[in-house]
């Protein structure tokens, strides 16, 4: 170990404060007279030393701080006085605990810790250690899997963070694909800035944004995203970053921001993000996740978080991590960089490290119980208590609700307008759809050809209406849930970093989608309507058109419900799947009317289908008004249309095609209320669940 320890005496070079020399001086001396057999044994005199050493650092700091350079005692001292409209966020024996079955597993293990102004918190640990569930639970936004136990507070309050007042770029960037660079920022910044901003001003903004990150050679290119490819992971992820600073929050979270750039983008993407406070003198909150910062980046950060497994290894300021390292016998060895020497002590997930012990003779597993003990008797974890009790008694109040962003009108047409866009350029949508679409008519229309009166027409009639019917609602369902679903999960981000509400989403959605609908619905329509030589008439055309609009309409709201509750793509398609089975099968087509068994089939299924209405406002659109041929013991008789809906179709006569369709508009109504009602319920009902989820 001496001799190890030894190699680490140049690392002096890299401590800068007298009394940090005088800590690496006494930690060298120590390891290299060799006195020292066992790392642990080392290691508790290290500690003592590392005590007494901190104090005097301490001492150090506070004549720093008297000799008044403000940027000084943020630097030093790791918690800044609040000022208004500051956000600092403490967090307090935090837990964070997932249930597989009857077993609780504990992904964040009692953390304690705080993210002040004006400086950024670094979050590193090895994967899987624990950094986007911490990221995810200060900003509020725990899956539903997740429970939590501990204090978080903002400013010494217990609040939830104001929508618009904090931004999270998360691990996963979610955009529209079909839309290039510039387009995505322009669009955000027309949502985010208040109208007060003109469009040029507004623009100007996103052009400084884009050049910030270093994409002003890609402004033309589109995101991209499955089966098309678009910009680099890089540049994606750098596009996300632009879209979260581009109004400046004052509470920011990233999650591994500079995943999938090299080491001088990943510098510049950091450094422009940290001189964010310095730009326009709001002393902004960074908290960021990242994986494997370069020496330079990672001298940008002022705090440093490290976990493993889920439990701190070391929090505290970052240029003193490097102390507490090499007092437990770890110095970071000459020209070495010092986020790289970290991971690699606390990384226990691959087998030889774990085995070998960095070649100490101590097992990783053991080196991070070590360290970890080591921390938690540290007086630098003392500090950090110390400042967090500091914060919450200081009690800056609550934060400012609300940042001003576009006005609700705005808002509704500018997302009007980017969805327009996104459908128009998004060929495997609707596009792709109507032809399919077309193509079964084509079809239809050659099977049923001039289908004409007689007695067999009756049943081809009903067949071609149910078969059409049913064939767009499950064509819908196929082509539409997962464009609806990227929509949903730009919708979802956007939504909690507070650029718009549910509202303007559902009206920007429903009628950038009208026009597509109306062409699914009037082209293929008016195909197969002609070519089977439907009841003939413009009024007719028109309600026939208007069911397969309102099916369209049905099943996209449908989908809009099920996205906003099924955890994921697959399971949304076999839920929405199984709905249109069941409400296809239940429609008093497969099974007449009078024959379904009353109990759940007809009461309530049958009155419940969306497709009974349709298929019943179809049949009466068709069949009334018309005369049929059938024969009957041995004679040809007339029979008219309405005796053929009651005898043949048990349609309800009692109430006209009109009430059928009004009852679809009322239907589809009752879902878009319900996807706000659920998604409003998801955001309202989470706090209320999560406290009572708490353990005591
Ligand atoms: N639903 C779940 N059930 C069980 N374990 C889970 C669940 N969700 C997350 N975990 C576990 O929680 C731990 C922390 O996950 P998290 O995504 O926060 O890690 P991370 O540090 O961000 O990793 P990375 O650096 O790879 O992004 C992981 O070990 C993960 O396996
Ligand atoms: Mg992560």
């Amino acid at each position: 170990m001496g001799s190890i320890l030894c190699d680490s005496i140049s690392s002096k070079a890299s401590c800068d404060s007298i009394s940090t020399k005088a800590y690496c001086d006494s930690i060298s001396t120590k390891a290299c007279d060799g006195s020292s057999q066992e790392g642990e044994t080392s290691l508790l005199e290290l500690m003592s030393k590392e005590e007494s050493i901190i104090n005097v650092i301490d001492a150090e700091e506070e004549e720093v701080h008297d000799e008044g350079d403000d940027t000084m005692s943020i630097e030093m001292s790791g918690v800044v006085p609040i000022e208004k409209e500051d956000i600092t966020v403490t967090w307090e024996n935090l837990w964070v605990t997932v249930s597989s079955g009857k077993k609780k597993k504990s992904i964040l293990q009692g953390l304690t810790g705080y993210a002040s102004p004006g400086r950024i918190l670094a979050i590193m640990g090895p994967s899987g250690c624990g950094k986007s569930t911490l990221l995810d639970c200060l900003s509020g936004r725990l899956s539903s899997k997740m429970k939590h136990t501990g204090k978080i507070l903002i400013n010494g309050q217990k609040q939830v963070l104001a929508y618009g007042t904090s931004g999270y770029v998360t691990q996963e960037d979610a955009m529209l694909s079909t839309l290039t660079t510039r387009e995505t920022l322009y669009y955000s910044a027309q949502l985010q800035f208040p109208d007060s901003m003109s469009i040029a001003e507004k623009k100007e903004q996103a052009d400084i944004t884009l050049r910030e990150m270093g994409l002003q050679g890609a402004i033309n290119t589109r995101v991209g995203g499955w089966g098309s490819k678009g910009l680099s992971g890089g540049q994606k992820r750098r596009l996300s970053i632009c879209i979260e600073i581009l109004t400046k929050p004052r509470l920011l979270f990233l999650d591994e921001p500079t995943s999938g750039l090299d080491s001088a983008a990943s510098y510049y993407v950091m450094s422009s993000i940290s001189t964010l406070n310095l730009r326009d003198g709001i002393r902004r909150t960074i908290v960021a996740s990242i994986h494997q910062p370069s020496s330079e980046v990672f001298e940008l950060f002022h705090d440093l978080c490290l976990l493993s497994s889920g439990e701190t290894v070391y929090f505290g300021p970052a240029s003193e991590a490097n102390q507490f390292f090499a007092s437990n016998g770890f110095p970071c060895p000459t020209l070495h960089n010092p986020s790289d020497h970290y991971l690699r002590i606390i990384n226990k997930d691959f087998e030889q490290d774990a085995e070998e012990g960095l070649g100490k003779g101590v097992s990783t597993e053991n080196t991070i119980d070590n360290l970890i003990a080591s921390y938690r008797m540290s007086q630098i974890r003392k500090q950090v208590k110390l400042e967090v009790g500091k914060i919450v008694e200081n009690d800056s109040g609550a934060t400012r609700k609300h940042r001003i962003h576009a006005a609700f009108p705005t808002q509704c047409l500018v997302l009007l307008k980017r969805s327009s866009l996104q459908f128009f350029r998004d060929i495997s949508n609707y596009w792709l759809r109507l032809i399919v679409f077309i193509i079964i008519a084509i079809s239809i229309g050659s099977i049923f050809y001039n289908i004409g009166t007689d007695e067999a027409s009756i049943q081809a009639r009903g067949s071609l209406l149910i078969f059409l019917v049913s064939v767009l609602t499950f064509m819908t369902l196929v082509g539409g849930f997962s464009p609806l679903l990227e929509d949903m999960k730009v919708f979802e981000r956007e939504r909690l970093n507070g650029h718009y509400g549910i509202t303007a989403f559902l009206i920007g959605n429903i009628f950038s989608s009208v026009p597509y609908m109306l062409m699914i619905s009037l082209i293929p329509g008016g195909i197969a309507y002609q070519l089977c030589g439907l009841h003939k008439g413009i009024d007719r055309f028109f309600y026939f058109s208007s069911v397969l609009f309102a099916i369209v309409m049905w099943v996209e709201s449908l989908m809009l419900v099920i996205g906003s509750i099924s955890p994921n793509f697959v399971i949304g398609m076999f839920i929405a799947g199984g709905v249109e089975g069941l409400m296809i099968l239940t429609g008093g087509f497969y099974r007449l009317p009078n024959d379904l068994p009353k109990p759940l089939w007809k009461y309530p299924f049958y009155y419940v289908s969306f497709l009974k209405y349709a298929f019943q406002g179809s049949f009466k659109n068709d069949f009334d008004g018309l005369t049929f041929s059938v024969h009957q013991d041995g004679a040809t008789k007339s029979m008219s249309g309405r005796e053929v809906l009651v005898n043949t179709w048990h349609v309800e006569m009692s109430h006209s095609k009109w009430f059928d369709l009004a009852v679809m508009v009322g239907m589809i109504l009752l879902y878009r209320v319900l996807f706000l009602v659920v998604t409003k319920c998801k955001e309202k009902l989470k706090p209320v669940v999560a406290s009572f989820t708490r353990r005591p």
